[in-house]
């Protein structure tokens, strides 16, 4: 079997439509990703996630290039990609008229598994998800939220040495999205490769061994969480708290030209790029004569990063 999980070379995805301009959803991109990893794409709305996890998972075909999994070619070999991987797409339908139990044996019964195994799991994966009291309720009755528990705890049904999530975490709460986080590392020391999208960075931050930023169909930059942050050395995250907000300090904070800003109450919060000596300089000409209740410098989180890089024109340096 392959070592990698995924080889993607010069994948393009190009939807066309009549009487309008072709979208190059993805256009031409080229990375691998080892297995046994939590691998997280990164990018804003639109910037070609799902239409990326859609090829890989063989519901969309490429326009140009190849996607493997685990060695398959995902045109030629769909079967035999299928029968490894499982996913959560972000618009997978569960079956909204079978209940919550039967959505899990039937999605096991399919993968291929005994009876007997589909049950035990189906229980476990039930109280595990806390769907304990939906559990003979057709899906069409659950709110979102509950409804996303059941796709990603059909997943859990059966042992695919891949998995794909898109956005799994959407609409669960906190505490469940902390036992998913979980569950996934643990998955993963198990052997199995996770590839996962997501909008929440602080996610991506504390699960992925290994993160692609894209946009625009295009890649941005690849590494792990402190690559990335070296990328964007120099990116720092301010905040002031005035006694009273001044009123020049939006004109103020705009000639610093900052990554982004924003003023709230009496607190201004700016993400800016800059030596790290100017930095004191800038609190301090922000600050002077002026009575500062709270002073605040962080380092680049993943998330300055993220808008950094997504918002520069052109830059392509993965
Ligand atoms: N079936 C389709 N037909 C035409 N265009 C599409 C189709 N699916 C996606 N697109 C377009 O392709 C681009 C990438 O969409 P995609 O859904 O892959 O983005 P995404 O990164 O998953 O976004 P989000 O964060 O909003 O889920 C967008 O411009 C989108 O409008
Ligand atoms: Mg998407």
């Amino acid at each position: 079997m392959s070592e990698f999980a995924l080889e993607v070379e010069s994948l393009v995805k190009v939807y066309a439509s009549r009487g309008k301009a072709p979208v190059r959803a993805v256009d031409g991109m080229s990375f691998r990703v080892p297995r046994g990893i939590i691998f997280g794409l990164l990018g804003p709305n639109g910037a070609g996630k799902s239409t990326l996890l859609r090829m890989l998972t063989t519901l969309t075909r490429p326009t140009e290039g190849t996607a493997k999994i685990l060695g398959y070619d995902a045109v030629k070999k769909p079967l035999e990609v299928r029968k490894r991987i499982s996913s959560v797409i972000q618009e997978t339908a569960v079956e909204l008229f079978l209940s919550v139990k039967d959505n899990l044996l039937t999605y096991a019964r399919f993968q291929g598994l005994d009876k007997a195994m589909a049950a035990r799991r189906a229980s476990a994966l039930i109280e595990e998800f806390q769907l304990g009291a939906e559990v003979d309720r057709k899906v069409q009755d659950l709110s979102g939220g509950f409804r996303r528990r059941v796709q990603v705890a059909k997943v859990f049904m059966v042992e695919t040495p891949v998995l794909f999530l898109d956005e799994f975490s959407t609409g669960m709460d906190p505490i469940l999205k902390r036992q998913m986080m979980n569950r996934l590392r643990a998955e993963v020391e198990k052997g199995r490769t996770i590839i996962l999208t997501t909008q929440v960075l602080s996610e991506a931050e504390d699960l992925c061994d290994d993160i692609l930023i894209i946009n625009k169909g295009k890649q941005i930059a690849r590494g792990d969480l402190n690559t990335l942050k070296l990328l964007s050395q120099g990116v720092y995250d301010i905040t002031l708290a005035f006694d009273c907000l001044p009123e020049t300090i939006a004109a103020e904070v705009a000639t610093l030209v900052p990554i982004r800003s924003s003023i709230d109450a009496n607190t201004i919060d700016l993400t800016i790029k800059t030596e790290e000596g100017r930095v004191m300089e800038i609190v301090s000409a922000l600050s002077r004569d002026r009575r500062v209740l709270r002073v605040e410098v962080r380092g680049a989180s993943l998330e300055d990063i993220f808008v950094e890089l997504t918002t520069q024109e052109g830059k392509d340096i993965a």
